[in-house]
């Protein structure tokens, strides 16, 4: 385990976005619809993770890349939301993503928008910002890439920040991942789709994810978590496999529960507490959010609750294949 450090925490989102959700009685081809409420909100997961530490009372630094008067929307939502924004300007517009909640029959749809194109010159001032916020901290390297970004982004900005002593954490999807894993980062959290695409085979017992994740780790990434939605999450060091359950909560909606797990995890790292004390941080927080509605994250007092009723199961490697 590596010794806990002073150093901030700091997320990146590189293409966040607004989140703009309508409620509806029903879509119907080649007819307006009228939303019965619609909300908007900022999104993209680095922004999540943000929001998710300010409610853990833990101050965060948050870089995202903003264009156009959406993005002044988006800096005028964020301000409200999380503790140290610090918005880079680029050309064009930040993008709008689209949610609607259909009540009959009860679905919902969803449309990403692409972002705006990053130039070469904007990224490396991203770069710059990145390594001179983080210092020997923890970053945060978590969500899409907008146009114009190469697929190594995460991969050279984890190199870069080992030089300097820090942290990353990363939770990426395809090439981006591939290309971060090879960089050996602290943390990764794949939930277990994802560590299928990344294996390109499934894993259909709890002994294959908990395998697969060992080899991860054996790999030079310090922690790996797979979180396993409704059934909990694991969580793999180079000593033990912990395991938990997830506590019974009353789900409405799991939007944000993955960034919500993440700020736990790291919340409990930053301040020198062992893996077991982490995952169970993770855990609260991404149950937390989906016992509540929309894009609402858990509360810093159910969090307290929830903490006592998650048990953390501890398999030491030299054991072997020990869970079921
Ligand atoms: N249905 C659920 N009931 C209770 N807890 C849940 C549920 N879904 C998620 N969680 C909690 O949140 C954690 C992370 O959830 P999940 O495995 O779904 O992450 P994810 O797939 O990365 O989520 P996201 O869609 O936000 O990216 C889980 O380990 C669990 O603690
Ligand atoms: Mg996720």
């Amino acid at each position: 385990m590596s010794p806990p450090t002073d150093g901030p925490l700091v997320t990146l989102t590189l293409n966040p976005c607004i989140d703009i959700s309508y409620d509806i009685p029903r879509l119907i081809p080649d007819q307006k619809v009228h939303a019965r409420a619609d909300r908007y909100d900022p999104g993209g997961n680095g922004i999540n993770v943000a929001r998710a530490f300010k409610r853990l009372r833990v101050p965060a630094h948050s870089i995202c890349i903003v264009g156009g008067e959406i993005g002044d929307f988006l800096q005028r939502l964020i301000a409200h939301e999380l503790d140290h924004p610090h918005c880079i300007r680029i050309e064009g517009e930040t993008r709008v993503n689209v949610t609607l909640l259909q009540d009959t029959p009860r679905t919902q749809f969803e449309i990403s928008g692409t972002g705006p194109q990053v130039s070469a010159l904007a990224l490396q001032g991203v770069v710059d910002e990145v390594l001179n916020l983080a210092g020997g901290g923890f970053v945060v390297l978590t969500g899409s890439l907008p146009p114009g970004v190469p697929e190594e982004i995460y991969a050279t900005l984890i190199r870069a920040l080992r030089a300097q002593a820090a942290h990353c954490v990363v939770d990426a999807q395809g090439a981006a991942l591939v290309c971060a894993i090879a960089e050996h980062p602290y943390l990764i959290k794949p939930n277990r789709y994802e560590l299928e695409l990344l294996l390109g085979r499934p894993l259909p017992t709890l002994d294959d994810v908990i395998a697969e994740a060992r080899a991860l780790q054996r790999r030079g990434i310090e922690y790996v978590c797979v979180s396993l939605g409704a059934e909990g999450a694991l969580l793999v060091d180079a000593q033990a496999t912990y395991l938990a359950d997830t506590p019974t909560v009353e789900v409405a909606s799991t939007v944000g529960a993955g960034d919500s797990m993440i700020a736990g995890l790291l919340t409990a790292l930053s301040r020198g507490e062992g893996p077991a004390e982490a995952l169970r941080l993770g855990i609260a927080c991404g149950s937390g959010t989906a016992s509540r509605p929309g894009t609402a994250l858990f509360g810093y007092q159910q969090i307290q609750s929830l903490l006592g009723a998650i048990d953390v199961r501890r398999i030491p490697h030299t054991t072997g294949r020990a869970a079921g």
